[in-house]
Parts: C-alpha cells; structure tokens; sequence
C-alpha cells in the first residue's frame, strides 16, 4: 500500500488487548505498527523483534522519538488519561481503550487537552475503542430507535449478569479489581461497552440512583454486583443490573416505547410491533384489560466475521486520512463512565445522583477509596 495512505500507530501497552492490536493492525491495510511501547522491557523487546518494529520502555520516550501518526492505548485505565494528554501536547492522534478514562474529570482534561491540539491541528483525531457499536445488532437496535419505530419510550432495561468472573480471575493481576489501580469494578472494567451502548440508543439519564454491593461474592475491594435505577425528564425510566458472581447469568435488553418492545437475548433481536400507540389505547379504549394489537417480529441484522477491534482501527486510520467519521468520538467516552460514576457516588452518599454528575464530588470519593486524601492522585495531576 502507498505509505501516503497508511497511517504509522504505536501501540501503548501490550497486554491481553494490546497483543490483540498488534494484529489487527497488521492486518489492515492502511495501517502500519511503528513501534511498540511496554513498561516490561522483556515483553516490548520480544514483541519489537517478532513485529521487526523499534521498543520503548516509557511513553514520554516514544512520544519524543515521534516516527509515527497515532497512537493506540491498551494500558490499566488511569494511565489513558496521562498518556492521552502528554500525545495531544506533542500533536499526535489518539485512539484509546475503553473506559476512556476512570471519572469523569479525567475525561474533561483529556478532552481539553484534545481541543487545545485542535487549535494547532483542526483535524487531530480522538476516538475510542468502542467496537461493539460496529456490530450488526446494536446497529440494527439504534437504528430502530432513531427512526421512531418505537414512539416514545417509556422503560430501558439491561440485564447484563453474564460477567461470571472467579476469584482466581481476580487474583491474577494487581492492578485489577482495586480503587487505585483499575478504578472501580464491573463497572469500570466489564460494563463499559453496556454502558456505551445504553447512553448511544437513549442518552444519558437525568437523575441516578444506584446500589452496589463491595466485593459480595469476591474478595475484593470494588464492586462486583450492581442496580441502577435511571430517571428521564421525558418520563423514560431505566435500569442497569450487572453482576461478576451469576453463573449461568443473563444479558437481556429490553426497550420499550409506545409503539412497541425490542428484546435482545441470546443473539435474537426481537421486535413486538402495537397496532396503534399504547399510551393512546389505555385511554381510549373500552374495555379495562384490551391490549394493543401486536406483531412479534424477528429482526435480521447482519454479522460480520471480521474482528470488531480491528474495524475500529481501520476507521481511525481512516478519519485520519480522508476525515471519515468515527465510530466513537473519545469525548463521548464521558457519557458512560459519568453514569458508572454516579451509580456509585449514589451507593455511597446513599442520594439520588442529579446528572450532568459533581465530577468533582466523586473523583474525592475515589481519592478516599484510594486513601490518599487530600492529595491529587499522581496519574490524574497534570
Ligand atoms: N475493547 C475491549 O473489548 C477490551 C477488552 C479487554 C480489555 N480492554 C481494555 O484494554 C486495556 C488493557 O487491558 P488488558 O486486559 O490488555 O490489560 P493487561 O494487564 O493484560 O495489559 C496491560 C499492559 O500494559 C502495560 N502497562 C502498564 N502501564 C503502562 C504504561 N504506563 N506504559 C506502557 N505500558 C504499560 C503492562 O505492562 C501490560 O503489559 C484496559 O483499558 C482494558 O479495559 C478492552
């Protein structure tokens, strides 16, 4: 491929994920791996030579080598926002994992850090790996939503209680499942995408009111079992339930709007079509139990066998290139975690969270968690 449509991306971080990313940029033709940067020398050495690409050690290191148009990150989560901020100083592109970041502050800096490199470079990139938003279904589902399909809503619910994790799961890797070192818990770690893909159909609620368990079934320090109960000023209501200890669990979505339900589980895509609008037939008609008339329809969507991952890299390469548009905006990446936020400043002030959320209330609770009080944490001081 002619290098001038190829974008270079140095890839930060090479985990479970990062090794994933390796590939799929090799794979893709307009893209191309220019480096590769570990804080494990042994790894980043090893995979440099695999990949005949060149291996850094520190990010600030790379950053200053600078042969390269992108960055990717797939670092633990408090480490997005500082290597974020420190790419955008030196003019580089951004694609990160998700969560964007641990709270919502995090994401503001980052986000401001992205619009003060706009001002020198308008068409600096910042997009986030929220690849399930390429998958047929959830496709399929926004689309029914934003053409009207439904009417008015009136209830979202995600049952997503599929997140089954074990204590060996927990227990192998330090930085997982603490307050300093990931962030939170399923929230933060599995439920991003949920959470995503729940604020992309309905948007973000107004007020939240959450409940959470601290390691229930886990011996661990975040939160392994949740409820979210969600409140729209259009009178939507909503709930968020998730769990790391069901097995076997359940992950089902269900809308529901005057014109009818959508169901997705187990890979089906169900919709019940009204006749007429639900909220017109409780009020016209005569007798005190007659449901609307409905269709129960299965829904086509499409698969695709490729790696969702590796879309969302061709298409940062591509809004890089031609100015597509992304997948996902990384500024968009506030939504979800300001929603996993205030589900749990909600658990522990023991209130209902008005959103948009006090990042700066929550970002000291977690400060508390991470018992440095009264300090700024030193991933997030910039
Ligand atoms: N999009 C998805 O479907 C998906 C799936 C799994 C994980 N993730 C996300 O990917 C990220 C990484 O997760 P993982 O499971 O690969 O973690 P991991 O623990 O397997 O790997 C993290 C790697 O980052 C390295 N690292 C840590 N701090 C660093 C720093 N400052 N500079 C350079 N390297 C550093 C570690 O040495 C390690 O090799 C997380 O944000 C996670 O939530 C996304």
């Amino acid at each position: 491929m002619d290098k001038k449509n190829q974008i270079r991306i140095a890839v930060i971080g090479i985990g479970s994920m990062g090794m994933d990313h390796l590939r799929s940029i090799a794979k893709t033709a307009n893209t191309e791996l220019a480096a590769i940067c570990d804080l494990d020398r042994e790894k980043a050495d090893r995979l440099a030579e695999e990949y005949a690409v060149k291996a850094f050690y520190d990010h600030k290191n790379l950053l200053e080598w600078g042969e390269f148009d992108g960055i990717l990150i797939a670092t633990p989560h408090y480490n997005h926002t500082v290597i974020a901020i420190d790419a955008f100083e030196k003019g580089f592109h951004v694609l990160t994992e998700k969560p964007v970041g641990v709270h919502a502050n995090d994401i503001k800096k980052m986000t401001s850090a992205w619009e003060r490199a706009k001002s020198k470079n308008p068409k600096i990139v910042f997009a986030a790996m929220f690849q399930m938003r390429t998958q047929g279904h959830w496709k399929k589902i926004k689309d029914l939503i934003d053409s009207g399909e439904l009417g008015k809503l009136v209830r979202t619910t995600w049952i997503i209680t599929d997140w089954f994790r074990t204590q060996s799961y927990y227990d192998n890797g330090d930085w997982r499942a603490t307050w300093k070192g990931e962030g939170g818990g399923v929230l933060l770690n599995q439920c991003p995408h949920q959470l995503d893909l729940y604020q992309w159909f309905v948007g973000v609620p107004d007020k939240i009111t959450g409940y959470a368990s601290i390691g229930k079934y886990h011996t661990i320090e975040v939160e392994d079992e949740v409820t979210g109960f969600f409140q729209y000023n259009n009178g939507m209501v909503g709930h968020f339930i998730t769990s790391t200890g069901e097995s076997p669990g359940t992950n089902r979505l269900e809308i529901v709007g005057e014109m009818g339900k959508i169901i997705f589980e187990n890979d089906t895509l169900t919709f019940f079509r009204n006749r007429k609008s639900m909220l017109d037939q409780l009020k016209e008609a005569a007798g005190g139990f007659e449901h609307c008339e409905n269709w129960k329809i299965d829904i086509p969507y499409q698969t695709n066998d490729d790696s969702a991952h590796r879309v969302v890299i061709e298409n940062f390469a591509n809004a890089i290139l031609h100015g597509d548009d992304l997948v996902a905006q990384a500024s968009e990446g506030i939504n979800s975690v300001a929603i996993g936020n205030a589900i749990m400043l909600s658990h522990f002030e023991g209130e209902t969270v008005n959103m948009p959320i006090n990042g700066d209330a929550y970002e000291k609770k977690l400060m508390d968690l991470m018992e440095i009080k009264g300090e700024n944490h030193e991933s997030t001081d910039h």
